[in-house]
């Protein structure tokens, strides 16, 4: 079933999560048959363009960064006849009277009425003035039609993410606010749920009894780029922890929700947050750990150091690498630690959970037997690969009986052949279909600030630390090894 005719706004359409992410999700779910039969985008910017200058900046990014290519040429020309774009100042009554203006008159052409999207891809000072002003726009049945979407960050703290769920809850209900965490689009993230849940052979060993230990590991090759501005006044902590990581790991820990209705899963997501040991100042100094990347060479090229990167403070003391040990407080996780890192400029791009099993409680083997014992593992790689790994021991083929790990591997590249949507494709779908199941509800948002607020604080309050302590193109800070080698693991990398 198509969604109804839709009014897509995008506030910030000038930006660049508009050209790289948002139009060609729009163009890709339009290619592929998803759009409603009638709709319409209205990119809002500050730059004096009309709709022809914009759509040409449109299809520009559609055709650098769309993962189905280059536009084609005749399919561009319909869709992008439901592009327009709107001159206009967020702070002035007169943006959203020429919405209202454009909505009516969507109305009167289409002879129903749509839904409407309002997409604040804007720096996060815009999110009340914007949220306000598209609230005061009159139409009839305002609170079926309207929706709003959020961009990351929402709230840089506790404090300011309360802050702004109250106003968006002054003007909004809660089903018409969707908080958008892009990790939770992504194929291999959605599995994850049906891994667990549609399958019987996991979900009775995915406890305490079985699992050693949980590692997720979120680390990127590159650096800031041109985001230092931005980045210096969050860090890693609060740009990938608070949300992505998080939000993985309350995909791995949950509790089988009832059924997949959007309020009961995301009931059981908040429950792990919920269930989180909280970081008092022993926590925080035994179990995390935090770094900046130094200069250094990378595929044969000098790049530089966070500190001296555009938009950055050279004396910066903002985290470009953050590693964490959670334990979870309930029946299920007692005792299994949860290890997270992330950073940028490491070695590898990967993001990927490892999920390793406890030994078997007799070995029965010669050790010479084992070669290079391994307890069982599994491997979901998020991405670049997306795949799931099940490490177990085999006998080598030969007269001795040699043991080797090997690897059970459903790769989705050979499995299906055509190529998987892109997260902002799954999100943006599910926004104009009232799907919230993938979006994070207020008390998720808060919970995951108010567990990570200790470590901010604590980090915030010890600013003299010895950064930068990791060399572009390296694993990251060599305590981050230390905080898991203590208890006798290592990181794991992909091959
Ligand atoms: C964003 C962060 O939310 O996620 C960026 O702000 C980070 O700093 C990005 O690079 C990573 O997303 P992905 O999809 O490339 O893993």
């Amino acid at each position: 079933i198509k969604p109804k005719p839709t009014v897509f706004t995008i506030f910030g359409g000038t930006g660049d999560l508009a050209a790289r992410k948002l139009i060609p999700a729009l163009y890709n779910l339009y290619l592929d048959g998803y759009m409603p039969a009638k709709f319409t985008i209205v990119g809002l910017g500050r730059t004096d363009y009309d709709n022809q200058k914009f759509r040409e900046i449109l299809l520009d990014g559609i055709n650098k960064f769309s993962r189905s290519g280059k536009a084609d040429a005749a399919k561009w020309k319909v869709f992008s006849s439901c592009i327009q774009y709107l001159q206009s100042d967020a702070k002035k009554d007169k943006t959203y009277q020429d919405l209202e203006a454009i909505i009516k008159e969507k109305d009167q052409e289409w002879g129903e009425e749509s839904n409407i999207i309002h997409y604040l891809s804007v720096a996060p000072q815009f999110f009340p003035i914007i949220s306000k002003g598209v609230a005061t726009i009159n139409i009839e049945n305002k609170e079926q039609r309207n929706r709003i979407v959020i961009e990351k960050p929402f709230g840089h703290d506790l404090d300011s993410a309360k802050e702004l769920n109250k106003l968006l809850q002054s003007l909004f209900d809660e089903t018409q606010i969707y908080r958008i965490d892009h990790y939770l689009g992504k194929e291999t993230v959605q599995n994850m749920m049906a891994f667990r849940f549609a399958n019987a052979l996991f979900e009775p060993i995915w406890n305490r009894n079985y699992i050693e230990h949980v590692q997720i590991s979120v680390t990127e090759d590159i650096g800031v780029e041109d985001r230092g501005g931005y980045y210096d006044g969050s860090g890693a902590l609060k740009d990938m922890v608070q949300n992505h990581i998080l939000q993985v790991l309350c995909l791995v820990a949950m509790e089988p929700p009832v059924s997949f209705n959007a309020d009961e899963v995301r009931n059981r997501r908040v429950d792990v947050l919920r269930a989180i040991r909280k970081f008092g100042h022993e926590e925080v100094k035994h179990n995390t750990v935090r770094g900046q990347y130094a200069s250094g060479w990378v595929a044969g090229e000098e790049v530089l150091g966070y500190r001296e990167e555009k938009g950055v403070d050279p004396n910066s003391n903002t985290e470009t690498f953050a590693a964490l040990k959670f334990f979870i407080d309930n029946w299920r996780w007692q005792n299994v630690p949860f290890y997270v890192r992330t950073g940028k400029r490491m070695h590898q791009k990967a993001s990927v959970i490892s999920i390793q099993f406890k030994d078997v409680p007799h070995p029965i083997f010669p050790i010479e037997a084992s070669e290079s014992w391994q307890q069982n593992r599994l491997i979901i790689s998020i991405q670049p690969e997306m795949s799931i790994r099940l490490q177990v021991q085999a006998k080598r083929p030969g007269l001795d009986m040699i043991l080797n790990p090997v690897d059970m591997v459903f790769n989705y590249d050979g499995t299906y052949p055509a190529e998987s949507p892109e997260a902002y494709e799954t999100l943006l779908l599910d926004v104009m279909e009232g799907d919230q199941t993938l979006f994070m509800r207020a008390d998720q948002i808060e919970a995951a600030w108010e567990l990570l607020m200790p470590v901010v604080e604590n980090w915030e309050s010890r600013k003299s630390i010895n950064f930068p302590n990791y060399a572009a193109d390296s694993w990251g800070p060599e305590i981050a090894e230390a905080l898991i080698a203590k208890d006798g693991f290592h990181w794991f990398t992909m091959p």
